[in-house]
């Protein structure tokens, strides 16, 4: 498939990276649209763990070119850091990861904002990742960004930080009891760490107006999730960026009449991590404990991530929102010692059932889940590499999730590492 967009259904954490590895065995470019360190992508390949958060998780299958496009938010301490760590690991990076010029840059003050905002009012916490995702977002959309062509010169990288310091330094101070930061110190180490950024920075756009003419396959790498999205997702209980397919355009300077298919990665059950409503989330008294069966913590934060059943309604959205054309269903094996599996169907809405996804949160707050129950098959799908030698109670909770989706399956995960895949 030439250009594909690979985008998390639910809340994030859908098992993208391994997807994405498993793909880019045939694609030649890999390029993430969105978001930034607060993204982690984990890959399992003989006995290695790689958590990826900016650098795209194609990078591991040594063929790919990978790219962080326009619309991703760039830490660079964070970006250097993972660069080390790969290189240390043997993963050569220089002439294959490249970085929009215009992609804007998360600076010191926005994670100091952000995670003192999410110290100082409880009420309103979101439960970000702290990487200061929001505030750099905010800024690039108040015009008051710096992005990584600023680097190049500094006279102009001095004066916008001198500008963006009148005003954080001013919120921090009052708001926060924050000491100032200083210009000239945030100048200096931004200018070294760009010397180190230097030959990674690139025009990303037309590198893949180029790739793509020259027939090379491209996959689009969404980081978090649907529900996730600024526009479309639980607001405000979001990121600030497009996690949907549309973002990927936006993201990479490509325009939607190159784009040829999207894939939904989702679990075989839900999950979310910080604050705001999961209609199917399990409560600990049920005795189902998808969190260690799941080993549900986030790869970022370290956060347990709160757990629910197959929820279709967010499935079906999640469809319509982005243009899913298949499913890579994710995770499949932790469900193998249940008993008995539910799938919400549906919503139950003041007495009446309810197949739209609603916008009101208070609403989705009282959305109670209406479930069908499926018998587990209790057995092993770990060492499972085709359709037809699932367990046949696997199998038919397969086609219950194609059939009420109205989405075929492509590809099943029964396990972390690579080979634990299936394509259907
Ligand atoms: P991402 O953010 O969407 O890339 O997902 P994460 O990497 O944050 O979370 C998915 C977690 O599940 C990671 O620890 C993966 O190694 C793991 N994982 C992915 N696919 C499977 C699977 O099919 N089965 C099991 N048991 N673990 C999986
Ligand atoms: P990947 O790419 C799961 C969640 C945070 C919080 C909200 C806002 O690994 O799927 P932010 O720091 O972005 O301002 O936090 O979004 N969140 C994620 N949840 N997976 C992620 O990324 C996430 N990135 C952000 O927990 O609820
Ligand atoms: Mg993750």
């Amino acid at each position: 498939m030439p250009v594909q967009i690979i985008v998390g259904a639910q809340w994030g954490d859908e098992g993208k990276g391994k997807i994405i590895d498993y793909l880019s065995e045939h694609a030649d470019l890999v390029a993430r649209y969105q978001g930034g360190a607060n993204a982690g992508h984990t890959v399992a390949i003989g006995g290695e763990r790689y958590v990826l958060h900016l650098i795209p998780s194609g990078i591991l299958h040594p063929h790919t070119t990978c790219y962080l496009g326009n619309g991703v938010v760039i830490d660079p301490v964070a970006l250097l850091q993972e660069i080390e760590l790969l290189t240390k690991k043997d993963i050569v990076l220089k002439g294959r990861l490249f970085i929009s010029h215009r992609a804007h840059l998360v600076m010191p003050y926005h994670k100091l904002l952000d995670q003192s905002r999410e110290l100082a009012d409880e009420q309103h916490k979101i439960g970000t990742t702290g990487r200061g995702i929001g505030p750099a977002y905010v800024d690039k959309v108040h015009r008051m960004g710096i992005r990584i062509v600023d680097l190049l010169d500094e006279t102009t990288l001095r004066e916008k930080i001198i500008h963006n310091l009148e005003e954080k330094n001013a919120i921090l101070s009052a708001l926060y009891g924050q000491s100032p930061l200083e210009a000239e110190a945030i100048l200096h180490e931004y200018r070294e760490l760009d010397e180190q950024l230097d030959p990674y920075i690139t025009d990303v756009s037309r590198a893949l107006h180029l790739g793509i003419a020259s027939g090379k396959s491209v996959l689009c790498e969404g980081a978090q999730g649907t529900l996730l999205d600024i526009d479309l997702g639980t607001y405000p209980y979001v990121t600030s960026s497009s996690p949907t397919s549309g973002g990927a355009c936006t993201g990479l300077g490509l325009g939607p009449t190159q784009i040829d298919r999207v894939l939904g990665v989702i679990k075989a059950y839900t999950t979310r991590v910080g604050m705001g409503p999961l209609p199917t989330e399990i409560s600990p008294e049920s005795g189902i404990d998808l969190r260690t069966l799941g080993a549900e913590y986030g790869a970022t934060t370290g956060r347990p991530r709160r757990c629910g059943w197959f929820d279709a309604v967010v499935a079906n959205y999640a469809v319509q929102v982005n243009g899913i054309a298949a499913w890579a269903v994710t995770k499949l094996d932790v469900l193998d010692t249940l008993a008995e599996i539910k799938i919400c169907v549906a919503y139950r809405y003041r007495g009446k059932e309810i197949k739209t996804f609603p916008a009101d949160l208070a609403m989705l707050e009282q959305c109670e889940p209406v479930y069908e129950t499926l018998p587990g098959w209790q057995e092993s799908t770990a060492a499972v590499r085709t359709f037809n030698a699932l367990p046949a109670r696997a199998q038919q909770y397969l086609r219950m999730l194609t059939e009420i989706t109205q989405t075929p399956i492509e590809i099943i995960s029964v396990g972390p590492n690579r080979e634990q895949t299936i394509f259907c």
